[in-house]
């Protein structure tokens, strides 16, 4: 959600704040500030706005200090304007915090605070964690001592990093339940929530766990547990590299990724597939192939683009393998006191690895005792350390905020998944191997979708101004029809819905007219004629149709406005190659409507707040 970044070294740290800050903008943009120790005072300085808005007050030729903390912003309490961003300070304005997550209990804290006779400023749940501090600091007369006090009153999740006069060479940092974790570089280090901020200066970090308290100066770091028991690090290589955290010449972080689906779907299946035996290896999860063997229901939990490639993942695992799947809304999933057989295994989808809903549904469903696998993008991240065991799709970094890559990644390996499940159960050798020798060509057949990319945007310029939009898909494809929609809602802040094509005439047919674009996948599957007469339904109503087909389907022409032709493939994967031309079509509608499509309002990368 929020992004924070510190440093402490020898380099001039407001350059390398601003740098992380940027780097790390996709995870919210509401407001942005830094706090850095100079001439034995805090300077703090904060903004409303974009990080660029913050550059702009910030004068790097006049600051030589060499510790500070910064953060970017994506508001959960309080407004987002100057006086909520953060750093927050203590009332002797002597201690300064960046915090990534929530206080719960902010409030009875607050009124606590308030009878003792502090005072606060902002409506931030943070300002009361830093007045906390500094309140317990004027007992204790120690920095670490005092946060770890703080923190073991506070309920709620943080990434947190304190930085003090009372102790200026020092950095304290903490996690709970929100990412976090050390760059140990040369003589320097960098604390922060995310790989992305410290690339640049080291590879070489320590992912912190939870309840963990660290003390870094210039000469080293001490981990320990809130409690106070030594912890034991472990240094670990960041996987990717600078290159794959910026634009490489595309305008959008969106674009870019779009157009690396064919890498990237290769690295989801590249050393997993045994093409001779039709078969797959699937390292992560050889400790549980007996329960997987033996399950009588797969549980799939996720939000929003995740849950899309789960409901994939429902008709994939239920076609190949016959094992029974549910798709649940990880938000509803823990709220519902869902009933986990001892049978059952839990698969949780997340690119991000840190959405609080699916993390949160993780820990249910391990409390109820079931098995739970990760399909998770970033590496160390909570959902991934949280669960048994699982698989990487290994998408690299995804920046844009609007997932696209990392849905079809995430297919991919729900395809290995099916397919190995299939192969344990009732699918032929023969079979396996079409699958698997299909799944090698998915690459070069989204490269030549990719060459549409003009044809798309003469589609996006003709209905850029249109208020509404239906995405119709059945089978395979109805999970491609919601995706299609959200990635149009997210970015160009159109209504538009997705639907099973069939369901269209149970309702939202009352909605068509001749102002009504209906997006409509009808590629050639067994339930193709039935998707072509629902075409022939929101016709007869003026509707304008923009259809996804198959190269040599001349008869849809008939019935459309307009026809995006992709190639064939089998049904099992047409969700890779049909959600590419909805995916460039949203973001051509965008860009036409100069809507900030990396960073799209009210949106952040990664969810931490349930
Ligand atoms: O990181 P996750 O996959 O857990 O994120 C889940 C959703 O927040 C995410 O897919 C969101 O819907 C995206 N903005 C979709 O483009």
């Amino acid at each position: 959600m929020c992004g924070i970044i510190g440093y402490i070294g020898e380099k001039r740290v407001s350059g390398i704040l601003m740098n992380g800050l940027k780097r790390m903008e996709y995870r919210g943009y509401d407001s942005a500030g830094l706090s850095i120790i100079e001439n034995d005072r805090i300077k703090t300085i904060k903004k409303k706005g974009k990080v660029s808005e913050l550059e702009n007050l910030v004068d790097h030729s006049a600051v030589s200090a060499t510790i500070g903390i910064a953060h970017t912003r994506w508001a959960t309490h309080g407004f987002p304007n100057d006086i909520n961003a953060h750093p927050h300070h203590d009332n002797s304005n002597s201690i300064s915090i960046v915090h990534n997550g929530i206080i719960e209990n902010y409030s009875s804290l607050k009124t606590k605070l308030k009878s003792d006779g502090y005072t606060f400023y902002s409506d931030t749940d943070t300002e009361v964690l830093a007045v906390f501090i500094g309140s317990i600091y004027e007992k204790v007369k120690d920095l670490e001592s005092a946060v770890r006090l703080a923190l073991r009153e506070v309920d709620g999740t943080f990434g947190l990093l304190v930085l003090s006069t009372h102790e200026p060479e020092k950095i304290i940092a903490a996690r709970r339940g929100s990412p976090l974790l050390l760059g140990v570089g040369n003589n320097e280090y960098l604390i922060a929530s995310d790989a992305a901020a410290v690339i640049q200066y080291t590879k070489q970090v320590i992912y912190f766990n939870d309840n963990e308290i660290c003390t870094i100066s210039k000469d080293g770091y001490h981990i320990k547990t809130i409690d106070n028991e030594e912890a034991a690090p472990i240094i670990e290589e960041i996987e990717f590299d600078l290159e794959h955290i910026e634009k490489g010449g595309f305008d959008h972080f969106m674009l870019k990724e779009i157009f690396e689906q064919p890498e990237t779907i290769f690295d989801a299946f590249r050393g997993r597939l045994l093409i001779d035996e039709g078969d797959v290896k699937l390292g992560g999860l050889r400790t549980i192939m007996e329960s997987l063997r033996d399950a009588n229901r797969i549980i799939i939990t996720a939000c929003g683009t995740s849950y899309h490639s789960g409901l994939v993942g429902e008709y994939m695992i239920e076609s190949l393998a016959g094992i029974p799947v549910e798709v649940e809304y990880a938000s509803e999933f823990r709220y519902r006191n869902p009933i986990i057989g001892k049978n059952d295994v839990v698969f949780s989808i997340s690119q991000s690895g840190e959405t609080a809903d699916t993390l949160a549904a993780v820990k249910e469903a391990k409390k109820k005792g079931a098995t739970v696998m990760g399909i998770v993008n970033v590496v160390g991240s909570s959902i991934a350390r949280e669960t048994h065991g699982g698989i990487y799709i290994h998408a690299g970094p995804e920046i844009g905020v609007a997932s696209t890559k990392a849905f079809t990644s995430q297919i991919t390996v729900l395809s290995l998944i099916a397919l190995m499940l299939g192969r344990m159960k009732k699918l032929s050798k023969y079979e396996g191997q079409l699958i698997a020798k299909e799944l090698i060509n998915i690459p070069e057949k989204i490269k030549q979708i990719l060459e549409l990319t003009d044809e798309i945007k003469i589609i996006a310029n003709k209905y850029s101004n249109a208020r509404n939009f239906l995405y119709l898909g059945r089978g395979y494809n109805f999970p491609v029809a919601l995706e299609g929609a959200l990635k149009l809602k997210e970015i160009s802040y159109i209504h538009a819905e997705g639907y099973p094509a069939a369901e269209m005439k149970h309702g939202p047919i009352a909605l068509i007219d001749e102002n009504m674009p209906v997006v409509v996948i009808a590629t050639k599957d067994e339930i193709y004629e039935k998707v072509f007469s629902n075409i022939e339904e929101v016709r007869a109503r003026k509707g304008k149709v923009i259809t996804i087909a198959n190269i040599g389907d001349e008869k849809i022409r008939d019935v459309s406005d307009h026809v995006i032709y992709i190639p064939e493939t089998i049904p099992l994967l047409t969700p890779l190659l049909t959600v590419v031309p909805l995916q460039l079509l949203s973001y051509y509608i965008a860009l036409n409507l100069n809507c900030d499509i990396d960073k799209p309002r009210n949106l952040a990368k990664s969810v931490t707040v349930e």
